[in-house]
């Protein structure tokens, strides 16, 4: 029995701590009320608010704006038995009006402060419009370009992708996940959906023991260990053979039992009903059970849990004490979210914040950081502001759709800055800007390549513009081709072919292998999908009021054949080089087009001065690595110092580097900084033949550079047995 309606219950009573409530609440639930909370929907109808009313919904997704959300709201706290207040959530993936650049965009900064704020802005903006919990940050490392998500993430790195994903957390969910200016951060898609063989959305995942904990859990444990992430978002695929939606071994022995997770886990969408389509599961019953005992606490849109559990509970095949851990841990999210004590939404503070000057500033910021110069022979970039003519062509080239990528949440494109826009703003007025669009993205129309050559012709430099368009990135969206989609490439010829100077601009989802253009165009620009301020941002930096200084978080392969190709390979028994019998293709270079790391500035850097102290340390110990880094050319510029080390005889092979460090660093010109890195025991673990993390003694090779394959400075330090 649980207990009637008391005036004043402890649950409602915030001066209680939120266990006491927790507890209290959950003793006056039906099975029908617990049940509900592990229920999501997307959308509100007719359907829901009649289980609404019965209490039998815990959360929506893509239920948004002030209005509606008040309105679902209040239905469930004033018209449902306990009152109890709904968690909204969205896909608040790189901002919710304000859209930055995409995240594989923020994580070309390598500025995890710059990637905070950009986060936290995002939260702002959602949570004054009543969304309380983002799908956010997408962590999966990816070393597949063929995977439309990619452009989701941060990349092929675990090292880069952690520190991502614990200033995105962080920037969602602020210091107090009550404070109305934040969200609920939920670290997706858990766990190793980057891995899909071929690069194909959803496809199987199977993965050595290590490589699981080395390459894919890491940035999940970053995110809710090192920056306590509220949620996590269980995955589509079949990991090992195990589904990670109904995987107990990653969702409770790993998250919750040896990091410790205390939130709740949802699945993707309809994942639980999908494990019926994988064949772990014969009746939708069949499915809940096993998701439910392998720690998914909420069902998003599968409407699985709704059918089934309370049968199985009733059966007994289901423990009651299942779903009321499932319950708790929801619940807990919602009081610490401030809902039972604030449940609606002030209707003026959306005003106040969003799409303000200080987000589009710093919209501006994000992108101006996120672009990396693969390129700049003869130094054609920066150019002049003052030219007599200046082309602008491509299909991308005043396109206001691309910039805001696959997932623009609520962004408009009539707020987006095209290329074609920001140059016109920012050339002289004397300057003549022409246009020509020159092809569609895709198709082999080239009826439009004769105008652009006309307008080529016509000027004293041409921008191309080219990509890929937003749908060839994000869900469900893999290619089989890494190329130029179209006859984008030819318009590059042929613009090129007027002799008139070319900077290739590149508005993309993944790393494309561009190697036509690395050899024949003079400056290519990687722009990424920008966000609402990407003209600006790429007039910015051609027109040098922004020194670029992104980085590469991904390899580009020379071609598709060479994938997966990735900086922190192992070096083999036969490492690629000139000699035959050797790692190495016959028909290709074994290296990349574009290193990881990689990325130019209208400036040059020095590296000198190495200092690594101790020369040994203990394995509990640490070690400091001081460099000195000059700015030795006439312009202001950031770059990016990277730390890489390799472990040189160990118990595994080991890559040949791994990323353990980084600094953007601003210089003005002529200025020297001391650059320190601390090395500790964590940085040099790995999974040992025991499949425990160890640390080694031995030696430990150091690499400090600009690119991973840009290596300026080396050294050694030894780790001595403890
Ligand atoms: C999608 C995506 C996931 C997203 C969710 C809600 O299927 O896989 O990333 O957060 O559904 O839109």
């Amino acid at each position: 029995m649980h207990r009637q309606k008391d005036v004043n219950p402890v649950y409602r009573d915030l001066s209680q701590p939120v266990e006491k409530r927790v507890d209290d609440l959950l003793a006056r639930m039906t099975i029908e009320e617990k049940i509900g909370q592990m229920c999501q929907y997307s959308g509100f109808n007719e359907k829901h608010e009649a289980l609404l009313r019965k209490g039998r919904v815990g959360s929506f997704l893509n239920v948004t704006g002030v209005e509606n959300t008040n309105k679902v709201q209040k239905i469930a706290v004033e018209q449902s038995r306990l009152g109890i207040p709904l968690i909204f959530g969205l896909d608040v993936i790189h901002g919710y009006k304000t859209i930055f650049p995409i995240p594989l965009g923020l994580a070309s900064t390598w500025d995890p402060d710059a990637v905070k704020k950009a986060a936290s802005i995002a939260a702002k903006e959602a949570a004054s419009e009543g969304t309380h919990w983002t799908f956010a940050p997408m962590v999966d490392i990816a070393r597949d370009p063929r995977w439309g998500r990619i452009a989701e993430g941060a990349g092929e790195d675990p090292y880069l992708g952690s520190v991502m994903a614990k200033a995105l957390v962080e920037g969602f969910q602020g210091a107090n996940l009550s404070h109305l200016d934040t969200v609920v951060a939920c670290p997706k898609h858990y766990v190793a959906y980057g891995g899909a063989e071929g690069g194909r959305d959803y496809n199987t995942v199977d993965v050595s023991e290590r490589v699981l904990r080395e390459v894919y859990l890491p940035p999940f444990k970053a995110a809710v260990v090192d920056g306590g992430a509220g949620t996590v978002m269980s995955a589509f695929n079949d990991l090992n053979g195990i589904p990670a939606s109904a995987n107990r071994y990653t969702l409770t022995n790993i998250l919750r039992e040896e990091w410790g997770f205390e939130g709740f886990v949802v699945s993707d969408w309809n994942a639980v009903g999908e494990l019926m389509s994988h064949g772990i599961a014969g009746t939708p019953a069949e499915a809940a059970k096993e998701a439910v005992e392998a720690g998914v606490d909420m069902d998003m849109c599968g409407d699985i849990y709704q059918k089934t559990l309370d049968q199985l509970v009733r059966e007994g095949k289901v423990s009651e004490e299942t779903v009321d851990e499932a319950v708790r841990r929801i619940l807990r999210i919602k009081f610490k979210l401030g809902l039972f004590d604030n449940p609606f939404i002030s209707p003026e503070r959306a005003g106040e914040v969003i799409l303000c000057k200080e987000h589009l500033d710093a919209a501006l910021e994000l992108a101006r950081k996120s672009i990396v110069l693969l390129k700049n022979e003869g130094n054609l970039l920066p150019l002049k502001t003052n030219l007599d003519s200046i082309a602008v062509i491509g299909p991308l080239a005043d396109d206001h759709e691309a910039p805001l990528g696959p997932w623009a949440c609520l962004g408009d494109l009539e707020n987006v800055v095209t290329v074609l826009e920001g140059v016109k703003a920012k050339v002289s007025s004397n300057t003549k800007v022409l246009y020509a669009k020159g092809c569609e993205i895709e198709g082999t129309g080239t009826e439009g390549f004769e105008e652009a050559a006309e307008k080529a012709k016509a000027a004293e430099v041409a921008i191309v513009v080219v990509g890929e368009n937003r749908d060839m990135s994000g869900e469900a969206a893999s290619r089989s081709s890494l190329d130029l989609p179209g006859v984008q490439e030819e318009l590059v010829k042929t613009v090129l072919d007027t002799g008139t100077p070319v900077v290739e601009v590149l508005m993309n989802g993944r790393p494309l292998s561009i190697s036509w253009s690395a050899e024949h165009v003079p400056a290519i620009l990687e722009a990424w999908f920008p966000g609402i301020q990407a003209g600006y941002a790429v007039a910015d930096v051609v027109f040098g009021e922004y020194n670029p200084g992104g980085k590469l978080p991904v390899t580009f392969p020379r071609t598709v054949g060479q994938v997966p190709i990735y900086y922190n390979h192992k070096n083999t028994g036969r490492p690629p080089s000139s000699e035959r019998f050797t790692s190495r293709y016959l028909d290709l270079p074994y290296t990349p087009l574009f290193p990881f790391g990689h990325g130019l500035s209208y400036t040059q850097f020095e590296y000198s001065n190495l200092r690594i102290e101790p020369a040994s340390m203990k394995v509990d110990g640490a070690i400091k690595i001081s460099l000195d880094v000059k700015n030795v050319g006439d312009r202001k510029g950031d770059e990016v110092v990277q730390l890489y080390l390799r472990d040189v005889v160990a118990s595994v092979t080991r890559p040949v580097q791994e990323l353990k460090g980084f600094k953007r660093v601003t210089f003005e010109p002529g200025e020297k900084k001391t650059v320190t890195f601390t090395v500790s025991s964590r940085d040099l673990a790995f999974v040992g033949r025991d499949l425990k993390w160890i640390v080694e003694p031995g030696t430990f090779k150091v690499m400090i550079g600009s690119s991973s394959q840009d290596i300026r400075l080396t050294g050694s330090f030894e780790v001595e047995p403890s």
